[in-house]
């Protein structure tokens, strides 16, 4: 969600370093884009609603500055039009803007009696008055960030320029993340690495409250006012990796990069000789009780890993969707283990949940795939998904690798509590090393367009499942509706009767899930109730099973019950992925979404 770039240096490149990182930062969703820089001592703001190009289109690249900010929105507070869109600027301070300023509209009226006229509806211009206010009797930038800090409540990262210093860039963030980038006589400010990785691979992560200054030569980081040490870290992440390889979009490709992935993430817990498995994880079995709360697809891992966790290692396992979580009465025992799941790291929602969770002495468990986030540093524990970087908004492998990481946790808890014998374990670890060349297979069957343009006419499409395959076809249902905008529910394939058959009309869409045999028969009967009611169903098992009443059936490997959704989802995701690509949709970067939800 939202992105900030910042560059201080001495060359002259600002301009084009702006729109570079803006480019990087496109992946992340937003609704208009807007930079703002020095040049021959004036401040220069250009902005646009809609996509980068139209930005582009209104820049001259090879403008000449050393010092710039640049900021894709994704608006909370007003529309999004230019005049909405960052940078802001009151008198003497430029300022980007990620998160949001929950009592701005109290600062406003403050700053108006004081003579500030506000031009946006939004909520971060006011970060500009205050600043430009405080600066009237206060010269000292790390006391003036820090008193508009005091009077700022909501969550920030914000990047600021000065009309006083032409060298220096300034930078605070509390709860949205920003990083500090380090170059050669140049230094940066991102919402995330991946917009300066063809630049620098140094960098640190800037803490809550930390205010940084950075000039072309230094960077000095203050905590509460006093400057503090920081270790610059390298990382290991390259541009190639933000890149699309060949594929048309990047969603193709990672949902691609699943085998891989698996391989990759299985090997972080599992060694060839499986002699590592007992110590790759923390001793869980203390906990009586596992809460895992999370967003979104996250959410729907956690709903495979529910399934997993109790079905194999019998622990109970309930899963909270992370913004209800924080407001609800919380009824955690003291035993309890939380498990937050995020890819990004970032998610605000699922972040807010984690420190409530603390606050509460609950021990907490994080499975993350970006390192260094700020749910990563803030759990217990972490265990990492090793997904690489996911530049798709609708995610794929990243879900995938945390559904993995789940099951392993039930695998582990099960192995500790003696439920599963090492024999047992390594079998099934054995049965694991299949799973990428299955999933290949999984990926090379070529009915998934076919399909989709079989249904590409239809308003609504349903997805049902028992158990586990109500969990990926609550995923499924996502994944659909969020790239091709086709409305769509999933519904335990039980309760369809109960309310929402009566959807059901002549070639209506059901997707229905069969991977667990224990209670295939009920889902086929419920697959019969919706056909004799005239619905078109594609059906996704791996067995066997008398489907004649299915329009479509797409059968995935049988496997170990404990990998079965690994398998089951890729048709989901790729059915999803080719209606997207029909109805002509941005596939990556669908309307209204963001990779990264930053704000509540
Ligand atoms: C998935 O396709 C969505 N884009 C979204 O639901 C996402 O999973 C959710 O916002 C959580 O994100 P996170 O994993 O980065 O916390
Ligand atoms: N709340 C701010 C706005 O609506 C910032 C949104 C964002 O994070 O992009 O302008």
């Amino acid at each position: 969600m939202c992105g900030i770039i910042g560059y201080v240096g001495t060359s002259d490149s600002s301009v084009r370093v702006l729109i570079d990182g803006l480019e990087k930062l496109e992946y992340r969703g937003y609704d208009s884009a807007g930079i703002a820089y020095f040049k021959n001592g004036e401040i220069n703001i250009i902005k646009s609603s809609g996509k980068l190009v139209n930005l582009k289109n209104k820049v001259d690249l090879n403008d000449n500055s050393n010092i710039g900010i640049g900021h894709t929105r994704w608006a909370t507070h007003g529309n999004a039009t230019t005049t909405n869109s960052h940078p802001h600027k009151a008198g003497k301070f430029t300022i980007v803007h990620n998160g949001i300023i929950e009592n701005h509209e109290e600062l406003k009226k403050c700053l108006e009696k004081r003579g500030y006229v506000f031009l946006s509806e939004t909520d971060s211009e006011v970060i500009a008055a205050l600043l430009d206010y405080l600066y009237k009797s206060e010269k000292d930038m790390v006391k003036v960030i820090e008193d508009a800090k005091k009077m700022m409540n909501g969550t920030y990262a914000v990047g600021i320029i000065c009309d006083d210093v032409k060298d220096e860039l300034y930078a605070v963030r509390n709860s949205s993340p920003l990083i500090v980038g380090f170059g050669e006589k140049e230094n940066y400010i991102a919402s995330d690495l991946s917009a300066i990785l063809d630049k620098t691979k140094k960098y640190v992560t800037l803490e809550n409250d930390d205010v940084a200054i950075l000039s072309p030569e230094n960077v000095d980081i203050y905590k509460d006012g006093v400057k503090k040490s920081y270790d610059v870290k390298t990382t290991s992440y390259t541009d190639d990796e933000v890149s699309k390889n060949g594929y048309e979009y990047f969603m193709l490709k990672e949902i691609n990069e699943q085998p891989e992935v698996f391989k990759r993430t299985l090997l972080d817990y599992v060694n060839t000789s499986y002699s590592n498995f007992l110590d790759s994880m923390p001793d869980l079995t203390k906990y009586k009780k596992i809460r895992i709360v999370a967003c979104g697809s996250a959410t729907h891992a956690g709903l495979v890993g529910k399934q997993m966790i109790e079905r194999f290692a019998n622990v109970k396992t309930e899963v909270e969707t992370a913004s209800e979580f924080r407001y609800n009465p919380l009824f955690l025992d003291d035993d309890e283990l939380v498990i937050v799941i995020s890819q990004s790291g970032e998610t605000m929602d699922t972040l807010k949940a984690l420190e409530r969770a603390k606050e509460n002495k609950n021990d907490t468990l994080g499975i993350i795939n970006a390192r260094e986030s700020s749910i990563a540093r803030e759990s217990d524990y972490v265990l990492y998904t090793n997904a690489g970087k996911e530049v798709a908004v609708a995610t794929t492998k990243a879900y995938s690798a945390q559904v993995l990481v789940l099951t392993l946790i039930a695998m582990n808890l099960a192995y500790k509590k003696k439920i599963f014998t090492s024999d047992e374990i390594r079998n099934i670890l054995t049965e694991a090393k299949e799973i990428p060349n299955k999933m290949e297979y999984v990926l090379s069957d070529h009915r998934y367009k076919e399909i989709a343009e079989k249904i590409k006419d239809q308003n609504d499409v349903f997805f049902i499942g028992r158990g586990v395959d109500y969990a990926l076809a609550q995923e499924g249902s996502l994944k659909l509706k969020e790239i091709s905008y086709v409305h769509s529910e999933a519904y335990a394939a039980g309760e369809l009767k109960h309310g929402t058959i009566s959807l059901i009309e002549n070639q209506t869409p059901v997707v229905a899930v069969i991977t667990d045999d224990r209670i295939a028969a009920k889902t086929i009967s419920n697959i019969k109730e919706v056909k004799a009611r005239g619905a078109y169903v594609i059906c996704i098992t791996n067995d066997d099973y008398d489907l004649s009443c299915a329009d479509e059936v797409i059968k995935v490997p049988k496997t170990n019950d404990l990998f079965a959704p690994l398998l089951s989802v890729i048709p989901l995701q790729t059915i999803a992925y080719e209606l997207a690509k029909i109805k002509g949709n941005d596939v990556d970067k669908p309307r209204n979404l963001a990779k990264s939800v930053t704000v509540e």
